[in-house]
């Protein structure tokens, strides 16, 4: 696997890939690779003939008292597994080279509404800052198809509106989520959770499978007000667990809009704190036909 750190370099090796009839996949992460992460190559691998991933911690998507200074950063181990699955180049951009200048001068890629809701609120520097560092990625790394994990639900959601509207000729593939025995989504934030947090960690999916049932069991529950009291009694649970939920909430997977009677394919987001983490999950639930 060769290593790379300027556009030039990039270009080339992907061009010479090109060349030879390959089809590029793309892997963007932010380093700290977990299991979840070397899924994504395994899919990129699947997908493409050439395998682009990229290391970049970005700034931009982190908030002033967010964890950016501490983001587990594992850079050695990182290459050799990516080596080891068959990655073929690894992308390790400067942030001179993401960010010529000023990080406030910087042009930025906005989604509306849908970058709004949910993580967006909590976060409300969060999604732009994914979307200009991507839509910069996609235009230096010009895959034909990306790989994304589906634990960032909302973020996925966003990227695929992105490449919709600004015409990007690049697939969007989601990999369903890699979780341990317990159920806990692996995530690289599950690094600063302790003992006692991690035992009860796993209660965030477990809570989103009580609701799904609800969901099964009484697909009438489907109306705002039912809803509403489905989800405070959840957050009110995982209260009582130690979490703090910033929402929990079950929407439409069309557009990530607030379910409504009738929506049959639906997915529950979620985000709490815990300790000194902040996790998110999903589960998507399909209802049959009210009659
Ligand atoms: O999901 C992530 O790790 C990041 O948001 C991404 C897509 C690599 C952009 O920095």
């Amino acid at each position: 696997m060769n290593k790379v750190q300027r556009v030039s370099s990039l270009r080339a090796a992907v061009q010479a890939a090109r060349k030879d009839k390959k089809t590029i996949g793309f892997v963007p992460t932010m380093g700290g690779l977990h299991e979840g992460h070397l899924e994504l190559v395994r899919v990129a691998k699947r997908r493409a003939d050439f395998v682009v991933v990229s290391i970049y911690l970005n700034p931009t998507q982190f908030g002033k008292n967010e964890d950016l200074d501490n983001y587990p950063s594992t850079d050695e181990e990182d290459a050799r597994n990516l080596a080891e699955l068959g990655a073929d180049l690894l992308f390790l951009p400067e942030q001179q080279t993401m960010y010529p200048g000023d990080l406030d001068e910087q042009t930025v890629v906005y989604v509306p509404k849908i970058g709004d809701m949910y993580c967006g609120t909590d976060r409300p520097e969060h999604f732009y800052g994914v979307t200009t560092v991507v839509s910069r990625l996609f235009n230096m790394v010009q895959p034909d198809v990306a790989i994304f994990g589906n634990k960032d639900y909302q973020q996925i959601a966003i990227i695929r509106r992105m490449v919709e509207d600004l015409a990007y000729p690049i697939q969007v593939v989601g990999v369903d989520t890699v979780r341990s025995e317990d159920g806990l989504a692996l995530s690289s934030r599950n690094a600063y959770l302790g003992m006692k947090e991690m035992a009860v960690a796993p209660s965030l999916q477990q809570s989103l499978r009580d609701m799904a049932d609800v969901l099964r069991e009484k697909a009438s529950v489907v109306s705002k007000n039912a809803l509403k009291s489905l989800e405070d009694s959840i957050k009110t649970s995982l209260k009582k667990k130690g979490f703090k939920p910033q929402y929990i909430t079950v929407c439409r997977r069309s557009d990530l809009k607030p379910a409504k009677k009738g929506d049959q394919e639906l997915v529950i987001l979620a985000a709490a704190q815990l300790g000194k983490a902040r996790l998110i999950d999903n589960l998507e639930v399909t209802l049959g036909e009210v009659k």
